[in-house]
């Protein structure tokens, strides 16, 4: 059976700076809170970092031109504002001219653009004392100023522009887990530097707005939680509902309704008592988007928290469960349920009405290189498997009626898995980190297929 994909869909993959540039101390960049945190003893497997990565920074040719070959014709990419602006205020232009190459070097070889602005390597200069990094207010003003500097070097350029990716993950895994930079573990914390990335949002689209081309797209990109309560027990429900309003809906609700839910702030009191809400912000945060970018790898299982066990980040009230031995997990113990995409878009097309892009989607596999012949072949099938599955889901949800216009793979090369190091490879294309060769993956001439023929076959 062949199953098309609307006329026009937008087809890529994605990556991030810091996960594949390496030259940390090269053009001027300056350094990052993620250069700190990966230099801190014990916060990433194997003590690995990104100083080296895999060399895009000198590469970048090479690698465009294998997104090229592949016939991807768009790459959603992440600017480092560290290198753009070394102390997180003042422009180094040698920075931004890396930027500027690498888009016309896109533009070249047909690809098309797609920036993300932060992608959590915040400037570490931005990050001083208790009260900096994104607890602080004025860290979303120096966001929009950088937004703004961006926006008008490579705006004409770009197919879109995304303000944040994941912030989830710097609100919860950055200031709560402690598993992300810059590796506070105080649940409070969370709030305040949620709200602030918020405000980046709203500030930094309305930079953007005031610069960019009225052609050129603004979007977020957010890995909201298809979250499923684990029974049916009012307990579990509950727990799952606060889930969805702390994981999900405080970035959904203020950016797409201007407003943040009731419920939220009360079942929140007890950590905070949000005083850094000022009047208007959420006008501010509220702001009109082309698209709502939806990162996807597994949907959350939530029951009722149980003292002494792991809580959800940034909650007491909630844990995360597993699935049980029946449904399949990836390398990363990553549940692997394709539905939850389907049901993650339908929901968000219901709820909010908005045009959707799945901006990241894939999986970390185990591969080895087979040396017996020449070519190099590596049999990802797992990752087929996977992709296959999802697009599938996708198509579920378009027929349904959401209205998905992209989808971009993560990710191209493997690369540097932030907490998780260099073990867990998530590329179509396998990197032999001694000596930086590039080997694409069975997974790479498959999608390479899938998006010539714009249908999933089979
Ligand atoms: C997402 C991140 C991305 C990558 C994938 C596996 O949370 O946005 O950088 O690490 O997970």
């Amino acid at each position: 059976m062949t199953r098309p994909f609307p006329e026009g869909f937008v087809w890529g993959v994605a990556a991030a700076a810091y996960q594949i540039e390496g030259a940390v101390a090269e053009g001027g960049r300056g350094p990052s809170i993620w250069d700190t945190f990966s230099h801190t003893p014990g916060k990433i497997a194997n003590g690995d970092n990104g100083d080296v990565a895999i060399d895009h920074y000198h590469r970048w040719e090479g690698d465009l031109d294998l997104i090229a070959q592949l016939g991807i014709a768009n790459y959603r990419f992440s600017v480092a504002w560290p290198r753009v602006m070394p102390d997180g205020r003042t422009l180094n232009p040698e920075g931004l001219a890396f930027y500027d190459r690498l888009v016309d070097g896109m533009l070249a070889r047909g690809i098309t653009p797609l920036a993300t602005l932060y992608h959590w390597d915040l400037p570490q200069a931005l990050d001083q004392g208790p009260n900096g990094g994104w607890l602080a207010r004025e860290t979303a003003e120096r966001f929009a100023d950088y937004a703004r500097v961006v926006g008008e070097r490579l705006g004409d350029r770009l197919s879109a522009v995304t303000t944040l990716n994941e912030p989830w993950c710097s609100a919860y895994l950055g200031y709560g887990s402690g598993e992300h930079a810059p590796g506070l573990t105080d649940n409070s914390l969370c709030y305040p530097v949620a709200h602030h990335l918020n405000l980046a949002h709203g500030l930094g689209v309305q930079a953007l707005r005031s610069v960019l081309p009225a052609t050129t797209g603004v979007s977020v990109t957010l890995n909201i939680h298809q979250v499923v309560a684990a029974s049916e027990e009012p307990a579990d429900r509950a727990a799952a509902r606060h889930a969805d309003l702390v994981a999900n809906r405080i970035w959904l609700d203020p950016m797409l309704r201007g407003v943040y839910p009731d419920e939220l702030i009360e079942q929140t009191r007890h950590l905070t008592d949000w005083s850094f809400l000022r009047d208007g912000d959420t006008q501010l945060i509220h702001q009109p988007i082309d698209f709502l970018g939806v990162n996807y790898y597994n949907p959350a299982r939530i029951a009722t928290a149980v003292p002494g066990r792991p809580t959800f980040p940034g909650t007491d009230r909630a844990r995360g469960v597993g699935y049980g031995p029946e449904v399949p997990v990836t390398v990363m113990g990553w549940p692997i349920v394709p539905s939850g995409l389907t049901d993650l878009l339908l929901r968000l097309h219901k709820d909010y009405g908005v045009p959707l892009q799945v901006t990241e989607n894939g999986i970390a596999t185990q591969e080895r290189l087979d040396r017996s012949g020449a070519p190099i072949e590596i049999h990802d099938t797992a990752r087929i498997d996977y992709l296959r599955d999802h697009l599938g889901a996708v198509l579920d949800a378009i027929a349904a009626g959401a209205d998905v216009r992209g989808y971009y793979e993560w990710t191209l090369l493997d690369n540097f898995e932030w907490a998780w190091g260099y073990d867990k490879r998530f590329g179509l294309i396998h990197v032999d980190l001694e000596s930086q060769e590039r080997y694409p993956k069975d997974s790479a001439h498959w999608y390479a297929g899938v998006i010539a023929a714009n249908a999933l076959e089979g």
